[in-house]
């Protein structure tokens, strides 16, 4: 059966396809050369938001208010702006078949799409505990945070557990943010990770030791060290206690799991170079097979500045590398020539009055600055950290927008720094003066 057939074709119906969307546009790809196919059922919005004011008890963020692209200051494109442009945005349209040889892909439903050009922007879905086989992992109320329908779970649930006592699996980003959210919904809230301290992939033991003091003189209660072996639950299925390894047992109305992520590349496997738990690109996201661009969480691109292939999953390279691949579509059929992808790594997080960023690469020495007392009434503090003499990544608590600029700055130019006392003493200013 002949399907639809798309000069450009985007899936994934996240922050990435948005973006990309938006740029096509700008570079005057017009009305039914494009369309835009997702499994959800709402055009792309700022997925960050469901972790966050999303989840808050009053004054909640709701669609169509968070569509992208205005997270990062943009056009907020409501469906209508899809069809005013001639996009067909195709929702609640899962595709289970992908064969890239002949430049088809397959929906649930039997319905066929082709393209001369597709982008892959399908992001990534959670890690469940039911993969490890967790015993009594899918009670009811054990639940995930990926997409928008499971944000509305978690409403729903924890609106009919009010006061409830709630059991955080993961020190990670939803961890850290999702701790935060549901004591502001007043429920009674205990951690456990498995890490000597959270958001170990990020944080240093000192920049941790403030976030987790700050949440425990919320009245959050954190368990390092050990990990949930099991699930109790009652006879309606719904979860009511979580299993500890080391043999504690803690009661539990509401579990919210985030252990990580795995990028959504199976449609592919077998049909184009992966690499590093993603899809290979180059500097414009151009994957192994002609006209086939992979960009957002899914991608496994050069990073320039540190001369090596990795995966971002954050939404600053979704929103970017996504533009940088509409670019590159469209320079390649112009026959002119764009520069390379070349990413400063940013990310960010906020949770109650708090609010991080990040900019570079976290490895070699560290030095902590500032005032990173969690009871401080306004604690303001950083880390840089430092390889072979020179400042390569910077992490600021509190920053004003020029503040941040300078610590963006800073992982950029790589400046050097050779005595890390004085470093540490100069703290914020080594930044602001460069
Ligand atoms: P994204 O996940 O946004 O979109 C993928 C889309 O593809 C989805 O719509 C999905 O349904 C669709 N799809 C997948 N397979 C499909 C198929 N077979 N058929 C059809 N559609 C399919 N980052 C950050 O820097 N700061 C932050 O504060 C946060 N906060 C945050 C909160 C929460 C709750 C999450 C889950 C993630 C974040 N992130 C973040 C990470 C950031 O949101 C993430 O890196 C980007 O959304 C990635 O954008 P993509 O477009 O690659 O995937
Ligand atoms: P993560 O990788 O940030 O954290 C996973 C955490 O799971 C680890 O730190 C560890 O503490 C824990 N863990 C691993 N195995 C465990 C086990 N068996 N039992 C208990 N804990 C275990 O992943 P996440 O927090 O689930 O986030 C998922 C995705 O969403 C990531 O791509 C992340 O970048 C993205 N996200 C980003 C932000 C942000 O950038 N602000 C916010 C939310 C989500």
């Amino acid at each position: 059966m002949a399907g639809i057939h798309y000069k450009y074709l985007i899936l994934g119906g996240g922050v990435s396809a948005g973006c990309a969307a938006r740029e096509f546009v700008k570079l005057g790809v017009g009305p039914g050369n494009l369309a835009v196919i997702s499994k959800e059922g709402v055009a792309p919005y700022e997925r960050p938001a469901l972790s966050k004011a999303y989840l808050f008890p009053q004054g909640a963020a709701r669609l169509p208010g968070f569509h992208v692209c205005v997270g990062s200051g943009g056009e907020r494109l409501l469906p209508e702006w899809y069809t005013e442009k001639g996009i067909d945005l195709i929702l609640s349209t899962e595709i289970v078949k992908a064969e890239l040889s002949n430049k088809t892909l397959t929906s649930a439903a039997g319905a066929t799409f082709t393209y001369d050009n597709l982008v892959i922007a399908t992001g990534s879905s959670v890690i469940k505990l039911t993969d490890f086989g967790v015993e009594g992992a899918n009670a009811n109320n054990i639940l995930y945070l990926r997409e928008i329908d499971d944000a509305d779970k978690l409403v729903e649930v924890i609106q009919s557990k009010k006061n409830g006592k709630a059991v955080i699996v993961g020190g990670g980003y939803i961890g850290l943010e999702l701790g935060a959210t549901l004591k502001l919904n007043d429920l009674d809230v205990t951690m456990v990770y498995p890490e000597p301290w959270c958001m170990p992939r990020l944080f240093t033991a000192g920049i941790a030791a403030f976030y987790e003091g700050y949440y425990a003189n919320k009245g959050i209660k954190i368990i390092k060290g050990t990990v949930a072996v099991g699930f109790e639950s009652d006879v309606n299925g719904d979860v009511t206690a979580v299993k500890l390894k080391d043999g504690r047992v803690l009661d539990a109305d509401i579990v919210v799991v985030g252990v990580g992520g795995r990028t959504s590349t199976t449609l592919f496997k077998g049909q184009i170079d992966e690499e590093k738990g993603g899809i290979k690109t180059d500097g414009f996201f151009k994957t192994s097979v002609p006209g086939v661009y992979a960009v957002g969480d899914v991608a496994t691109f050069p990073l320039k500045l540190y001369n090596e292939l990795r995966r971002v999953e954050h939404v600053d390279h979704a929103r970017k590398s996504a533009e940088q691949a509409a670019k590159a579509i469209k320079a390649a059929e112009e026959g002119i020539s764009i520069e390379e992808y070349d990413y400063l790594p940013y990310f960010y997080s906020r949770a109650f009055d708090l609010s991080w960023q990040f900019y570079g690469d976290n490895v070699g020495d560290t030095v902590l600055f500032g005032d990173s007392d969690p009871s401080s009434a306004k604690p303001k503090f950083g880390t840089y950290w430092i390889k072979d003499g020179n400042v390569i990544g910077a992490f600021l608590e509190s920053g004003t927008p020029e503040e941040n600029k300078a610590i963006a700055k800073v992982a950029r130019l790589q400046p050097s720094a050779v005595d890390l006392e004085q470093l540490k003493n100069e703290g914020l200013s080594f930044a602001s003066k460069l």
